[in-house]
This record gives structure tokens, sequence and C-alpha cells, in this order.
């Protein structure tokens, strides 16, 4: 794999993101999402890119509550997944997050969602509860994933 760098995003990294971020999700965030996303200081946004020509290859973001951090986003591009880019790239998030003062890390992800759920696991998150019909476009219960 091309070597890669997390840093936090850039206004310039958002076209990118958004992307990735409509061929992924069926209820995609706009570019303009993103975008009130970096203006908020509570919010960690980070994005995996290639060192070589700083192509966004993912992104994650965690907004902060006091010492809560909740994960709202995360993806990779489709080409390039299975490369342990999302594991580090959360880790990296976390870290980050630990350094704002973040103790605990909570997430939502659909009940069908297997690779991320494995994911959240392999990083120590575990099924803390379920919310009924969270999600739309399909209709879907989630797990309420805790780590910390
Ligand atoms: N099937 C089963 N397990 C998977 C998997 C898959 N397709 N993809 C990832 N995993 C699990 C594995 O445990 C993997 O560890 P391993 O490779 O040692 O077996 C671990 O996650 C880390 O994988 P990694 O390569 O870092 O993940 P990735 O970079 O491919 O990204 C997602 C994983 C979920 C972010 C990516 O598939 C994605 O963007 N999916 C669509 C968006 C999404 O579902 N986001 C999460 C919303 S809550």
């Amino acid at each position: 794999m091309c070597p890669m760098i997390f840093r936090e995003m850039r206004e310039t990294d958002v076209p990118q993101v958004a992307a990735i971020e409509q061929v992924t999700f069926s209820r995609p965030w706009k570019q303009e999402d993103f975008l009130d996303s970096l203006k908020l200081d509570s919010t960690l946004n980070v994005v995996a890119v290639s060192e070589e020509d700083d192509q966004v290859l993912g992104y994650c973001l965690c907004y902060q509550s006091f010492e809560e951090g909740n994960i709202v986003n995360v993806a990779v591009s489709e080409e390039a997944r299975r490369k342990g880019i999302a594991r580090k790239m959360l880790q990296y998030s976390m870290e980050q997050g630990q350094k704002r003062g973040m103790e605990t890390f909570f997430l939502e992800v659909r009940i069908s969602n297997e690779p991320a759920i494995r994911l959240y696991e392999g990083l120590g998150f575990e099924r803390a509860g379920r919310r009924k019909n969270f999600y739309s476009a399909p209709v879907e219960d989630a797990w309420i994933m805790i780590c910390g």
C-alpha cells in the first residue's frame, strides 16, 4: 500500500470527502455539512490521505461533548478498503480526541453492517444498546457501541 498520513480535514479536502460520502451512504452528507463541521471547535475532523498526492482515502468525524466523543461519520473509499486504513484512522482520531479530553467514545452502526461492527469490536468497542428504527433508507435498527 502507498504511504499515507492522517491529519485534520481541510476545506480543500471537502470535495473529495463528499464524493466518497456520495457513493457510500444512502443519505449522504453534502459538502456544506462537512464545511459546517469544520467550523465547529467541538468537532474532530480527520482524513487519511496518500502521502504521494494528498488524495483522500478515508475520513472520520467525531463530535465532543465534555468527556464524550461521538463518532458520527466513518468511511474509506471503496478502492482503498481492507488495507487497515479505517482501523489506523480511528486509532489516530481517538488518540487526538483523548488529547482534547475525550475519555469515552460512542457511535451508532446499522445492525447489518458486519464490516463496521467487526472494525469497532477490534478497537475495543462493545454493544451497549439498540436504537429502534434509527436509520432510514432503508429503515433499520442501530447498535450503540461504546469504548472506554
Ligand atoms: N468484512 C469483514 N470484516 C471487515 C470488513 C469486511 N468487508 N472490512 C473491515 N472489516 C473488519 C475486520 O475485522 C478488519 O480487520 P482485518 O482486516 O484484520 O480482518 C477490520 O475491520 C479493520 O479493517 P480496515 O481495513 O481498517 O477497514 P477499511 O479501511 O476497509 O474500512 C469501513 C472499513 C467499514 C470503514 C469501510 O468498509 C467503509 O467505508 N464502509 C462503508 C461505510 C461504513 O459502513 N461506515 C461505517 C458506518 S457506522
